[in-house]
């Protein structure tokens, strides 16, 4: 750790595992793309992308394409996207977005089949306890049979967990849990192996990275759920860590590592699938907050890198220019957020350096 003078004042916090000195931010270890660093590695690298962002934006596509082996679509695979009217399919931008993909030879990572959020406005007027199996289980064929051997991966269901609602089992009142009970976990999993035997299927959820009690109801929730779900003989093969992290939080992964170990030991692999860095709370300065934003994607990597059954690290866009905090998360002090590894201007950050020196180091 270089003069880390700079972060304790930021962080409250001596002791920084990975810390980068602000007057000094770190150098890459390659210049590669990082699709290229990451498959030294065995690993993918992948972004969130659409449709609009890559027609509309030629630079911002050819980076996406130079630099990422995987694409995971940001809003288009959502049931709100996808299944606009009970009995009506749209999959425009799913497909140009896999055309994109394939002819880019990048994997595609499907996102997502029984979520609580970006639900269609039709859902709760139509569909009750008496036919939601059916409707659950009939998007899930026609969605995963539509690009079974395109799509290699899904994130089946999404963000199951949320202690606040008071259960013991620490699972969300979604509103497929109202119409179904719990049972609609094991129910779409079954349904996306069966609709390709092939596909690799993901349990994706967040806030599981830091310590506190908070975080801690988190991690035991989804852990319960997935040992659960491995005992049960469900399909599932991975865990998905969003990992849409706090720059302004002390970078000390040690909870995390134990967990992602407790992961492991079901069988299951890990994905980053949603990384970004929230910086609304850091100094107002650009380059002091490129610089912590980048301390805390290299002390997260460098934990994260350390599991041997790591298979892919996808960032939540590319570009500062599309993160969805510039709406979701904005500053106080009305300036851009800086949450990824490229600048607005698609140039690279300390971040991008923090994420090749990750990987250099793993
Ligand atoms: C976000 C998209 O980025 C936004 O454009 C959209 O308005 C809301 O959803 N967890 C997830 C993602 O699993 O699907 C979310 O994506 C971010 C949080």
């Amino acid at each position: 750790m270089k003069a880390a003078s700079a972060l304790p004042v930021i962080l409250g916090l001596p002791n920084c595992r990975s810390a980068i000195s602000c007057d000094d931010p770190p150098a890459p270890a390659a210049d590669e793309p990082l699709k290229v660093q990451a498959s030294a590695r065995g690993l993918l690298f992948g972004t969130a992308a659409d449709r609009y962002l890559l027609e509309s934006d030629s630079h911002y596509a050819e980076t996406i394409a130079s630099e990422c082996s995987m694409i995971t679509p940001e809003n288009s695979m959502k049931w709100q996207s996808l299944q606009p009217t009970p009995d009506r399919y749209d999959f425009t931008h799913a497909d140009w977005l896999l055309r994109f993909a394939e002819e880019n030879g990048q994997q595609f990572h499907g996102h997502t089949l029984a979520w609580h959020y970006q639900m269609p406005d039709w859902f709760e007027e139509n569909v009750d306890k008496s036919n939601a199996e059916a409707s659950l289980l009939a998007h899930i064929e026609t969605v995963v049979g539509r690009y079974a051997g395109r799509i290699r991966s899904w994130d089946v269901v999404n963000e199951a967990i949320e202690p606040e609602e008071g259960r013991d089992d620490r699972l969300r009142i979604t509103p497929w849990f109202r119409r179904l009970g719990p049972d609609y976990i094991d129910l779409a999993y079954h349904a996306a192996a069966e609709a390709d035997p092939d596909a690799y299927l993901v349990y994706n959820d967040y806030d599981i990275e830091y310590e506190g009690g908070y975080f801690e109801d988190r991690r035991r929730g989804v852990l319960d759920l997935l040992t659960g779900m491995v005992e049960r003989g469900v399909p599932v093969h991975a865990f998905g860590i969003q990992s849409h992290l706090r720059g302004h939080h002390h970078p000390d992964f040690e909870r995390l590592a134990a967990f992602l170990a407790d992961v492991t030991d079901l069988g299951l692999d890990l994905m980053v699938t949603e990384l970004d860095v929230r910086d609304h709370e850091l100094p107002a300065d650009p380059s002091e907050r490129d610089c912590l934003v980048a301390a805390t994607y290299q002390g997260y990597l460098d934990v994260v890198l350390d599991q041997p059954n790591l298979r892919s690290i996808a960032v939540w866009g590319m570009s500062d220019r599309y993160s969805w905090l510039q709406e979701f998360q904005p500053r106080d002090d009305g300036k851009p957020v800086r949450p990824l590894p490229l600048d607005a201007e698609m140039n690279r950050k300390p971040a991008w350096n923090a994420i090749s020196n990750s990987l250099a180091n793993a």
